[in-house]
């Protein structure tokens, strides 16, 4: 079992209020459940960023039919790694959306944000992107697995 870790981040191709976010995240919470798919999703400003973790296969699968939703575009991967444990692995899908302020204010997290997520700066940082990941999905608005 190859187990891995991809996280990417892309631009909402229209505004996502809340029924359409609530949308997204009930059909991500039910194809990854039985998949054993797991992650956080993280929203601000128009701008996505997801971490996928789960077998190789079952994440490759969920990204190419993520890769080609209309509802966001400029789709950039900023890390693709082998694992030996899930960060994530009590949520099918974690939610948070986010103000730009919100993360902007913790000086660790603020070169990652200037009006849309930094690839470069994720990429070059993937262990403090993924902390990042974690700390804001520390919220009541998460998806359990159970
Ligand atoms: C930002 C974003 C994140 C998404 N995350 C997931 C996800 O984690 N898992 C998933 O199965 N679908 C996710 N989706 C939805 C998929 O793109 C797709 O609509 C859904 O899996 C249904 O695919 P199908 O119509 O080919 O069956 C996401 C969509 C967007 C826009």
């Amino acid at each position: 079992m190859k187990l891995v870790q991809l996280i990417y981040i892309s631009t909402a191709t229209q505004q996502h209020d809340e029924v359409a976010l609530k949308d997204i995240m009930e059909s991500a919470s039910q194809k990854n459940e039985p998949e054993s798919v797991t992650g956080m999703l993280l929203y601000c400003d128009g701008n996505f960023m997801q971490v996928l973790e789960g077998e190789s296969e079952a994440v490759e699968a969920t990204y190419s039919r993520i890769s080609r939703d209309l509802r966001h575009k400029d789709i950039i991967e900023v890390l693709r790694q082998p694992v030996t444990q899930r960060s994530f692995g009590h949520w099918s899908m974690g939610f948070r959306a986010i103000r730009p302020s919100e993360l902007l204010s913790r000086p660790a997290y603020a070169p990652f944000f200037d009006g849309g997520f930094v690839a470069a700066n994720l990429g070059a940082q993937p262990s403090l992107a993924l902390e990042m990941l974690q700390d804001f999905g520390l919220s009541d608005r998460e998806i359990r697995l159970s």
